[in-house]
């Protein structure tokens, strides 16, 4: 493996449904479509692609750890992270990624900040690298382009 070759894709509750959970606020793109698509993009830049689901909140914490000690390794560039509810709630995401030193897109499909206030607030946010909210599913592939460029100056990759 080349260093910084792999790039992170975590996805948190209920993401697994996505192409036939409220379709009006998520659109109708799968999740293994949208794995395909960040594969795709991560190719483009000479990336392979590790890309996850998961419904608990502690197997998150476990792979923004996991990541982390692969990015300190020269394995991998950094993460995106659809947190998903877990985003407006999690002090253990927030100190996962922080004590990490992982760097994290985050990713909302949809423009929280147009929804209920209570998803206005994102624990996430404060340790994110950036941040690609309300672009549809397409934000996937933004923040997979926004983290190399963010990051890949900063290592020898
Ligand atoms: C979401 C937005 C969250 O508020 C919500 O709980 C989700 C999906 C999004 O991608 O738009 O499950 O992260």
């Amino acid at each position: 493996m080349t260093t910084g070759s792999t790039v992170f894709v975590f996805n948190g509750p209920n993401l697994n449904l996505l192409g036939t959970r409220k379709p009006e606020v998520y659109g109708r793109t799968t999740l293994a479509d949208v794995e395909a698509r960040c594969r795709e993009a991560a190719a483009g830049h000479g990336l392979e692609l590790d890309f996850r689901q998961t419904n608990q909140e502690g197997t998150l914490v476990d792979w923004i750890q996991e990541a982390g000690a692969a990015v300190t390794r020269g394995e991998a560039l950094g993460a995106v992270l659809n947190a998903a509810a877990y985003t407006h709630t999690s002090v253990a995401l927030h100190d996962a990624i922080e004590g990490a030193e992982l760097p994290v897109i985050e990713v909302h499909v949809s423009n929280v900040h147009a929804r209920e206030p209570f998803r206005h607030h994102s624990y996430v946010s404060p340790v994110a690298a950036g941040i690609v909210v309300g672009f549809g599913v397409d934000g996937y592939v933004l923040a997979i382009d926004g983290l190399v460029r963010k990051v890949r100056p900063l290592r020898s990759v």
